[in-house]
């Protein structure tokens, strides 16, 4: 291994810069050659590479976004995006690849060490939390701490007009930022992909809550959910049993993925980004790295990317027992 190109990819995460910086940084504690690549996948196919060493990375471990930005390459997603790309690293002389995103990136990094047998190293960057082999994906620490915050808020105002709120927070299709952010946030009922409670037991839940004196409530939503209807439509139908009831909604959105990394994200990332390049320098590749009981591990990406994180049942449970 003599030259590495790191590049982000997919939705940002925070601590995607605390990441970059210490893949650059081990890169210059080595000796070997590291490029950025700006945009993804989509750079790498343009060419779009910086040399960087470790003063480039300086003032960044705590900022949110990514220095390098990140794009969805529809291009990568074809077999001549893709040959583009190799020849773009192999004329820059890079010979292996750290990619920093979630499951869709890792999926692109496979397919591309499947064609041209190029050493691949992942970093799981996503707020979602939603892949299989770590503990924590980047930036999923941060993004709860921004959840709760946010929450913390519409309780004020929830209840000072003791109205009920439904929430929305990320999550395509994993429902761990709703059950965390729901749990620490004190929410009333928590509505997330993995597990649809039905529109009747929301309303049972909603009423008991009522007749056990709750003059207000939070109902966390994650944006996935299988309940069948939206925030807007849950209002509405919530409105329509109980006209009685002062519903709001608030959705979070994009907020959720900024802002500066929790030291938590920070240190992750310093770890993560040491063992990616220690990795491919003992000529590992194809795998992801993770965290596992406070331990660095690395996972092969196909089982990454294939494997389902589960949603902790015991917190569930807890959150059903915190909202009686
Ligand atoms: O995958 C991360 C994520 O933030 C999801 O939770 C969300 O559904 C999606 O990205 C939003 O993507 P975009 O930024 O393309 O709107």
């Amino acid at each position: 291994v003599k030259k590495i190109a790191v590049l982000t990819s997919g939705g940002d995460a925070p601590g995607m810069n605390a990441a970059i910086r210490s893949v650059v940084r081990t890169c210059a504690y080595h000796n070997i050659e590291v490029v950025g690549v700006y945009r993804g996948y989509q750079g790498m196919i343009e060419g779009d590479f910086e040399p960087m060493n470790a003063r480039s990375v300086r003032d960044i471990i705590n900022r949110g976004g990514t220095i390098l930005k990140s794009a969805r390459s529809k291009d990568f997603r074809t077999p001549e995006g893709r040959k583009v790309a190799y020849e773009k690293l192999k004329a820059a002389g890079v010979d292996s690849l750290v990619v920093i995103g979630g499951d869709g990136s890792f999926t692109g990094a496979l397919l591309f060490n499947k064609e041209f047998g190029f050493p691949v190293m992942g970093i799981p960057g996503t707020i979602d939390n939603d892949i299989y082999g770590t503990d924590f994906t980047l930036g999923y620490d941060t993004a709860l701490n921004t959840v709760i915050e946010a929450i913390d808020k519409i309780r004020d105002t929830a209840s000072s007009h003791n109205r009920l709120f439904f929430i929305e927070v990320m999550g395509r299709d994993a429902g761990h930022i709703a059950l965390n952010s729901g749990v620490g946030a004190g929410a009333e009922e928590i509505l997330i992909p993995e597990e649809n409670i039905g529109l009747k037991k929301l309303l049972e839940s909603l009423e008991k809550s009522r007749m056990t004196g709750k003059t207000s409530s939070l109902v966390v939503v994650a944006e996935g959910d299988k309940i069948g209807k939206n925030v807007f439509e849950l209002k509405e139908y919530v409105e329509q049993h109980h006209p009685d009831y002062d519903v709001r909604v608030s959705v979070l959105g994009h907020m959720q993925r900024g802002g500066a990394p929790s030291c938590f994200d920070r240190v992750l990332a310093s770890r993560m980004g040491v063992k990616a390049v220690e990795s491919l320098l003992e000529g590992k590749s194809n795998y992801m790295v993770g965290i596992r009981n406070n331990k660095m591990e690395l996972t092969p990406l196909e089982k990454a990317i294939k494997g389902s994180s589960k949603i902790d049942t015991e917190l569930l449970r807890v959150a059903e027992i915190m909202a009686t």
